[in-house]
Formats: structure tokens, sequence, C-alpha cells
């Protein structure tokens, strides 16, 4: 009786080992799949939106202009997206303890120099800031957009667009005023 005890869970435990071997090849496979250029995009966009938020806290703290605290929120939910993107494919995150204004992408850290620079001069620089950013934002989405095969990549990406599309309008329909 013991016996068949044992055989019984000896067999369970290998049809478990059986059953978990593939799902943990799977796993593997999905983490090591992206190309270098689909690594590249998401840890750009991921300071990308950095970049959009912290410029734009740093204009909302120059000039008091709600439009930059309401789209840094915004920029926060982006960050937040491609950063559940890059724990989901195994990347390391590039922005991953950066303060306010610090970047791993030398070119990123100098172009948010020159932006809250820019933006310093007036409040209609500022909002001209905005609407690079945004034209920026939309430009190199969309190279994210045609560089991936991944459905899930191309969703965050669309619906990132579609946001600094809305943002656009709205730093335009600020600019408007002026
Ligand atoms: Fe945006």
């Amino acid at each position: 009786m013991k016996t068949k005890q044992l055989v019984g869970i000896l067999t369970l435990l290998t049809v478990a080992g059986m059953l978990a071997i593939p799902v943990f090849a799977q796993k593997i496979q999905t983490t090591t799949a992206l190309t270098s250029e689909e690594v590249y995009w998401l840890k750009y966009i991921r300071e990308e939106e950095k970049l959009a938020r912290d410029v734009y806290i740093y204009l909302y703290n120059q000039w008091g202009s709600s439009i930059f605290s309401n789209i840094a929120a915004s920029e926060q939910m982006h960050m937040d997206k491609v950063r559940g993107l890059l724990d989901k494919y195994g990347i390391a995150d590039p922005a991953e303890g950066n303060g306010l204004g610090e970047f791993d992408n030398d070119d990123i850290k100098t172009l948010y120099t020159k932006l809250i620079a820019d933006g310093s001069a007036s409040k209609v620089a500022a909002f001209n800031v905005g609407v690079f950013i945004e034209e920026t934002d939309i430009d190199d989405l969309q190279k994210g957009i045609d560089t991936t095969t991944y459905r899930d990549i191309k969703t965050v990406y669309t619906n990132l667009m579609q946001g600094s599309y809305n943002h656009l309008a709205a730093f335009e329909s600020q600019l408007a005023k002026y």
C-alpha cells in the first residue's frame, strides 16, 4: 500500500515536471525574442516619455499653468505602460533610479537641458516646447511601431501616440490664445 502511494506520488511529480518544462522554456523564449531594434525603441521611448514628464514638471513650476501638471500626470502613465513592457520582456529599465532631469541616454539629457532653457524664456516659448515634444514623440512612436512585430508593443505605442496627439492639440489651443 505504501509502495503504491509512493509510486503514485512519483508519477504525479514526473507529470508535473514534464508540464513545467515547456512552460519554463516558453518563458525564456519570450524574454529573449525581441530584436535589438525593438529593445532600443522600448528603452528610448521609456526615457522619451520621462523627458516629457520632467520638462512639463519643470515648466509647471516655472509658469504655474495647469496644462503642464495635467499633461505631466499623463506622461507618468505613459512611462508606466512602457515600464510594463520592459518588465514583461525582461529588459532593464533605463529610468530606474533616475530622478527629475536625469537620463541614461545622453542625447535625451542634452535635449532636456535645451528644452527647459527654451521653455523658461516665456509662456509662449513653454507651450512651443510642448508642441515640439509631442511632435517628436509622435515621430518616434511611429518608428517604434514600424520596428516591431509584437501586437502588445504596437498597441502600447499606438495608445501613447493618441495621447501625444491630444497633448499636441492642448498645447496648440493654448498658443491660439496668445
Ligand atoms: Fe505627451
